[in-house]
Parts: structure tokens; sequence; C-alpha cells
């Protein structure tokens, strides 16, 4: 007996050990004041493999997030002061942070005991989701899982796709939120648009990448599968729009490798086939990443007014001025080219490219250079207000500008609510 639990408790010092600590890694907030000092940044994320840049060097970027090992900081530092380029060190050890990051099991059975205020692993979101589901209809378990939200029959669809990069934990975490109104709020416009659209919404895009962020390295952003010595494809690099053009990589040992080929992966594959297969009925994509305040149109190879760019940027900052009403947070609306960066074979462009799907916007939601990636759980229910405050009001605009008019508009009547699974197998 004790023999069994020392054993046990050698093993789960032994797993606890694996995972990858970022003891003293810091995150730089680099503050450049001219293309001079951008194009020198560039530089160093070019000529160097040592630092892990959350945001890029883009001409017009206001800050540029890099992170640092402890062992590369004083190369950092000195390369930045010997130019004279600001930087603030806003999170000196990320370790303490993602040490405070509240991480929670759902209860089984008990749906509202997820809550807004700590982030889940994998399995504890698919099964709140199968308890959602429940008492409705029989459930399996899947491994890409989704929910579908009807309540009838001929409407068109809004459909959330989130944390297809897996170390960007706010997504599924306001992705879930927004599943939660859809499904609960007293709120008339909310039900309202939970009544006038199918939701299609799947929380996490790329599961074995975001199992992986729990158990055993926080900031994994790709995909699991191997290539010789590297692992992971960038999955939003991987979709067959302009693949493998600006703004990502044919090297596996990258952070935006694009893959083998367009759509190599399943996650990619199995996503794009179940999107093709109702495209004609999409009326609103949206994809959730985070992190710099942005919300983006396609596309992101070029700063080209390309579709219907004008109409896609009101109706955004528009809804970016909604969402800044309740806490004063600040988004900035543009194509991905230019509010971000050049970036190509994002599921965004192939959506809009394939399918001519009237709106297809990518949020990048909280922050702007802080905490990035490792957001404090305190930041998901204000995350999540705000951003379904963003999505009501993009309904809304949109329909003053002649789109989503399709359906049953703001009839009151409630019908049946019924849910239905949306089932995906990775081979
Ligand atoms: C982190 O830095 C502090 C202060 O320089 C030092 O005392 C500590 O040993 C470092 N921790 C690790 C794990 O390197
Ligand atoms: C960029 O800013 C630095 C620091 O203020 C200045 O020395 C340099 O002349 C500027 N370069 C250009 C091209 O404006
Ligand atoms: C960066 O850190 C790595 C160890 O993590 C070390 O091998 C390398 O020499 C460092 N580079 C510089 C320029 O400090
Ligand atoms: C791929 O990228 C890694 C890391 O940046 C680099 O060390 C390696 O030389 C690159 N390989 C090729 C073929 O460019
Ligand atoms: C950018 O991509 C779009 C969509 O694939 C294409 O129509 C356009 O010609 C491309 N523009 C450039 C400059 O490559
Ligand atoms: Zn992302």
């Amino acid at each position: 007996m004790l023999k069994t639990f020392l054993l046990c408790l050698s093993f789960l010092s032994l797993t606890l050990a694996e995972k990858f600590r970022f003891d003293n890694y810091s995150l730089y907030k680099v503050l450049p004041k001219n293309v001079t000092q951008v194009k020198w940044i560039e530089e160093l994320q070019n000529a160097e493999d040592m630092f892990d840049f959350w945001s890029e060097p883009q001409s017009h970027a206001e800050y540029v997030s890099i992170l640092s090992s402890p062992e590369n900081k004083s190369y950092l530092e000195s390369f930045l002061k010997t130019r004279g380029i600001n930087f603030e060190i806003t999170l000196p050890n990320i370790q303490e942070v993602i040490d405070k990051e509240t991480v929670k099991k759902y209860t089984r059975t008990n749906t509202r005991s997820m809550t807004w205020d700590a982030y889940y692993p994998l399995e504890d979101i698919y099964a709140w989701i199968d308890d959602l589901v429940a008492t409705h209809s029989s459930v399996a378990r899947r491994i890409i899982k989704g929910i579908k939200i009807s309540h009838g029959s001929g409407r068109k669809i809004i459909f959330i796709e989130s944390a297809i990069h897996s170390r960007e934990w706010i997504t599924p975490a306001v992705t879930n939120y927004i599943i939660n109104e859809l499904l609960t709020s007293e709120d008339e416009d909310t039900k309202a648009a939970a009544r006038d659209f199918d939701w299609y919404i799947f929380p996490v895009t790329n599961p074995d990448g975001y199992v992986w962020t729990h158990t055993e390295y926080r900031l994994w952003r790709k995909n699991r599968r191997p290539f010789g010595a590297d692992i992971g494809v960038d999955l939003n690099r991987n979709w067959n729009n302009n693949w493998l053009g600006v703004g990502s990589s044919g090297n596996a040992s990258t952070n935006t490798y694009a893959g083998p080929g367009p759509f190599s992966e399943e996650e990619t594959r199995t996503l794009s086939e179940y999107i093709s297969s109702l495209a004609d009925k999409i009326d609103l994509y949206l994809s959730m990443h985070s992190s710099g305040q942005l919300l983006l149109i396609p596309f992101g190879n070029t700063t080209e007014p390309l579709a219907n760019y004008y109409d896609a940027i009101k109706i955004g900052r528009r809804a970016m001025g909604a969402l800044s009403v309740r806490y004063g947070t600040p988004y900035t609306t543009g194509n991905i080219a230019e509010a971000i960066y050049l970036a190509t074979g994002t599921s965004i462009d192939w959506v809009k490219e394939a399918h001519q799907v009237p709106l297809v916007y990518c949020y990048e939601l909280r922050d702007r250079g802080v905490f990035g990636h490792v957001l404090p759980a305190d930041q998901i229910l204000p995350s999540g207000e705000e951003t379904m405050d963003s999505i009501l009001e993009m309904i809304h605009q949109a329909r003053r500008l002649g789109y989503m008019n399709s359906g049953n508009g703001l009839k009151a009547s409630i019908l049946s609510l019924a849910f239905i699974f949306v089932n995906f197998y990775l081979h």
C-alpha cells in the first residue's frame, strides 16, 4: 500500500518536473520611435533565433512584445540600448504570472460550475459542452468538439473558430462565455441574436496543442505533429489561400511553419471540409486569437482594399466602438496586413476567398503588450462581456448595411430550443 503510494508520488513529481518552467523569462514591450528602429528590431528577429516575438515589428507598430530567456536578456537589452530604442519590462518573471493563472476543474453535470474567473483544461471544456447538451440529446466524446445552437430551420449561420493557436488561452474562455450567454442570457438583444441565427461554435480547434499548453509547455502555439526533430504546424498558416506566401515559413523549426502543403493537417482539413459543407449559409465567420486588441479582416497578403473591404471596416469599427463602451478597451480595425503583419494561409482569408462569406473577422483579444498570452484570469469576464457587446453591435450594423437580413429578423416568438452536436474525428 505504502509502496504504491510512494510510487504514485514519485510519478507525480516526475511529471511535474517535466513541465517546462519559464523562470526569469521576461516580457519586453519595445517601443520603436520610427521605421528605422522597427527595421532594426526586424533584423533582430530575422538574424537570431533567441527570442519569441509575441507581436511583429511592423512599420507602424506602437510596440513589439518580445519574450526573452534569462540567458539572452543582456544581449537584447544592449542591442536595444546601443540603438536608442526604448523599452519596458512588463513582466520580469513570467513564471510568476503563469503560477498565478487559475486553472480550475469543472464539476460534472453542474453547468453553472463553469465560471469566468479561471481557465479550464480541454477535458473540462468538453465535459461542459457535453453537459450543456446532455439534457437535450445523447452525447459522445469527440476530439474537436463544437456546439450548434439553433432555434429552428432555415437560418443563416454565425461560425466561431477559437484557439487554433493553443497558447492563446483567453480565446476559449471568451468563446465559452459567448456560448453561455447565447444559452442563458436574459438580455433581449442577446436572446434575439441567439434566435435569429444558427450558431456553430468551436472553442478549441487545436486540441493537441491546447493539452500541451496545460501539461508541458504553457507557450506552445502550433499543433503537435512531428517532423523529424521539429514539432508542429502553425494551423493558421496552413489554409489553402496564398499558402506559404509572405509571413509564413517553410522551416519546420519556426513558429509560423505553414506545413508540408495546404491543408496538410487533420485539424485544418476536417474544419475546412466542414465549413465548405455549410458555406453558402454562413453570414458571419469569426476567428478568435490574442493578443493586441485588434479586429482584422481579409486579406493578409496585401494592404490593398479587396472584396467588401469598406463595408467590413465600417461595420467592424462600429462594433469596436460598442466593445469599448463597457470598460474603455480600445481596439483597432484593419485588414490583417495593415493592422498587424503580412500573413498568408490564414483561416479568414481562406473562408473569404474560397466561399465569399459576406463578413469575416479575426479578433485579437486583450491585451496590448502587458501580459500577452498570459492574461490573468480576472480579465476573462470583462473580455467576454465586451466581446459579446461587440458581436451584437456587429450584427446590428451589418443589418443596417444590408447584410445578415435573411431569416427571422427580430421576430419575438421563442421557438423550442434544440442543441445539435457537431462532431469531428481526427484520424
Ligand atoms: C531568477 O532571478 C533571481 C534574481 O536574479 C535569482 O535569485 C533566481 O535564482 C533566479 N531563478 C532561477 C530559477 O534562475
Ligand atoms: C529615429 O529615431 C531616433 C531616435 O529618436 C533618431 O536618432 C533617428 O534619427 C530617427 N531616424 C529617422 C529616420 O527618423
Ligand atoms: C542565448 O541563450 C542561449 C542559452 O539559452 C545561449 O546558448 C546563447 O549563447 C545566448 N546568446 C546570446 C547572444 O546571449
Ligand atoms: C530553420 O530555422 C532554424 C531556427 O530558426 C534555423 O536554425 C535553421 O537554420 C533553419 N533551417 C533552414 C534550412 O533555413
Ligand atoms: C492577395 O490575395 C488575394 C486573395 O487570394 C488575391 O486576390 C490578390 O491578388 C493577392 N494580392 C497580392 C498583391 O498578392
Ligand atoms: Zn493567434
